[in-house]
């Protein structure tokens, strides 16, 4: 069995934030969560890993390397413009050949990894097996009607008026009946060759397509509010551990791993909360879910629910919450006289002021 991970495409929803870099690299408590997909794959016994890749492709390739630190083999499949999911599926029949294989969002974070389900899939073998779950907003998502037995009957990518509130997880299983369907299908209304129309195709045919209902934690990581919440959650699991230097007028309080490099002074860490490898925390309160990435600096400030990227600095603000700061991002307070707000935003930026 082999593994298809799409980390393409534009990912316009986090911006400013993917106007630099793949949505796919943003770090959950300091790890790309396209790292947990390809753990989750290489923990269910899959090694031969396709990567389709886009625009961004230098920077997953930097990242992921070979794959040998994952434990997988990784071949990198080039896809011009963001075409589908389906369109992912067609151009990588030369990689997939005749095998089943799982189709995996590199966006998306599944809780509890993806084994049990592949262990199914390989026992039942199905020509296709879905993941579903229950959202509040349907209309986001592809969306799965079942029939009295449980059967999927239909699918809709995306649609206006949702039959149902259950939503397509970004995780798909396959046998070689897939390659047939995606040929088949036209593209969508947004242009894209849809994975759902394809499934649709096979269902129509009377091909067996079989779901499997999720009521653990997910989320298509794709807009700020959502990655707040994954990194909350992957935080509660956090393992304590200090590799960096804590000082004796420092309090650290709860689960929190300080990493190598990192030098904690005069300050109160109330965890789960995680510090980067040669991070500066002095005379600050970091409280809970926040994930500070490498070589940060926070100062004098205050920050909680928070996600700090990499070699950004909070000095002298009172209060941080619920932010996401990108890349080498500086936050300092204003003059006192004039009392003003000082701002350099980039494009697409959001800004909330306490005044
Ligand atoms: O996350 C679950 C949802 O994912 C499903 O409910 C929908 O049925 C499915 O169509 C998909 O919808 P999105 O609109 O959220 O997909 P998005 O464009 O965000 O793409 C998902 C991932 O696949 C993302 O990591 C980018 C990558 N991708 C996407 C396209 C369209 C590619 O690599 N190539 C592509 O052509």
């Amino acid at each position: 069995m082999k593994a298809l991970v799409l980390s393409g495409g534009a990912g316009t929803r986090l911006r400013p934030i993917t106007h630099t870099s793949a949505k796919q690299l943003v770090p959950v408590a300091n790890k790309p969560v396209l790292f947990y997909g390809l753990e989750a794959i290489a923990e269910a016994g899959i090694t031969d890993v396709g990567i389709i890749v886009g625009d961004t492709a230098p920077e997953i390739r930097e990242a992921v390397g070979d794959g040998s630190a994952l434990g997988i083999d990784v071949t990198y499949i080039p896809q011009d413009e963001p075409r589908g999911l389906a369109h992912a599926v067609l151009i990588a029949r030369d990689f997939l050949g005749d095998d089943d294989f799982v189709m995996y969002l590199g966006d998306n974070f599944i809780v509890g990894g993806i084994s049990g389900l592949v262990e199914e899939f390989r026992s039942e073998r199905p020509e296709a097996q879905i993941l579903l779950t229950k959202v509040p907003n349907p209309t986001a998502f592809g969306v799965a009607e079942l029939d009295d037995e449980g059967r999927v009957a239909s699918l809709e990518e995306k649609p206006k008026e949702p039959k149902s509130d259950l939503a397509l997880v970004g995780v798909y299983l396959f046998t070689p009946a897939v390659h047939e369907a995606v040929r088949a299908i036209e593209p969508s209304w947004r242009g894209e060759l849809e994975i759902t129309h394809a499934i649709q195709w096979l269902i129509d045919k009377q091909h067996d397509v079989r779901s499997t209902t999720i009521s653990g934690y997910w989320k298509d990581t794709g807009n700020v509010t959502d990655m707040l919440e994954v990194n909350r959650s992957v935080l509660e699991t956090l393992k304590p551990s200090t590799e960096g230097t804590v000082d004796e007028s420092s309090e650290i309080i709860g689960r929190v791993r300080i990493e190598p490099g990192a030098r904690v002074t005069s300050s109160r860490i109330v965890g789960p909360v995680i510090i980067g490898a040669d991070s500066v925390i002095s005379d600050s309160y970091v409280g809970p879910f926040t994930s500070v990435s490498e070589g940060c600096r926070i100062e004098d400030s205050e920050i909680e629910y928070s996600i700090v990227l990499r070699g950004a600095s909070i000095s002298g603000v009172r209060r941080v919450e619920a932010s996401l700061i990108g890349r080498d991002v500086e936050v300092t307070p204003a003059p006192r006289n004039p009392s003003a707000h000082r701002l350099v935003l980039g494009d697409h930026s959001k800004v909330q002021i306490s005044s």
